[in-house]
């Protein structure tokens, strides 16, 4: 860790005189679902991660957070480091926190990177499933909880023939307190729907999704892309929800090339 700025655990990578970009995790992980990403981006760009509060390394404190308070944190951290209009690049959750920030302040950035999301708010399904989550944790199957919840984030193919890089997600995730955990998962079920908003993006926004992800499926994606004015859409095939991570080459391919033609 590099820093921490109000409780919020900070990792910074490359020259920062260079072009910011933000980038913002998925649940249940923490900032080094990135690792691949800022390898090959912090050559160019300054590369800040950070661990959402409740996860990895930044603490839960009282466990009362929001999507909103998410978003206060972000924009704490672009303020107190002077990150001048960076990108900003989400993942899933990451991806609700970022699309919230740009219908908040979409000034701030300077453009906008959507990995395997959706704008749309949890239905009463959902809903049912985060409290059904809350209480096999409150049960004590926190590990148990993991398993299934990150199995089912990932393709076969990774799982199948990458199982040691599989098994730091496991355990990544389980270091986890739960407490943390639980929280985010209240903040997700109560997070605002996105989806009017995404005609009024004026960022130039690339949207990234995996052929096989069951969270946030293609169709999806691909939809909210074409609301967006200037959206992109690139489909990464045989990948699920965890695209940085199973795909790290196409991924860092589709930033590059979008990056290239803005900066
Ligand atoms: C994530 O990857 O951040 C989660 O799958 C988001 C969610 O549970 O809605």
């Amino acid at each position: 860790m590099n820093s921490m700025i109000n409780n919020l655990a900070i990792f910074t990578d490359g020259d920062k005189n260079n072009k910011p970009i933000v980038f913002v995790h998925g649940f249940p992980f923490d900032h080094f679902m990135w690792d691949e990403q800022v390898k090959e981006l912090s050559k160019r760009y300054y590369c800040v991660r950070y661990d959402v509060r409740g996860l990895g390394a930044s603490p839960a404190g009282d466990g009362q957070f929001t999507i909103e308070s998410f978003v206060d944190d972000l924009e704490m951290i672009i303020d107190e480091m002077n990150l001048s209009k960076p990108i900003i690049c989400g993942l899933s959750m990451g991806g609700y926190i970022t699309l919230r920030a740009v219908e908040r302040v979409q000034n701030k950035f300077s453009a906008l990177i959507l990995c395997d999301t959706k704008s749309v708010a949890d239905d009463n399904e959902g809903k049912l499933k985060r409290a059904a989550a809350i209480k096999i944790i409150n049960n004590g199957g926190y590990a148990n909880f993991v398993d299934s919840f990150v199995l089912n984030c990932f393709g076969e193919k990774y799982v199948k023939e990458n199982k040691t890089g599989y098994d730091v997600v496991i355990d990544r995730s389980k270091s986890n307190d739960p407490a943390g955990v639980k929280a985010c998962l209240l903040a997700m079920a109560c997070r605002t729907d996105t989806t009017h908003f995404l005609k009024n993006i004026t960022l130039p926004t690339l949207i990234i999704c995996g052929s096989q992800d069951k969270l946030s499926p293609p169709e999806v994606m691909k939809t909210m892309a074409d609301r967006i004015p200037d959206g992109d859409f690139v489909l990464v095939e045989e990948a699920g929800h965890m695209t940085p991570i199973e795909k790290p080459e196409e991924v860092n391919n589709a930033i590059r090339k979008f990056l290239d033609r803005l900066f």
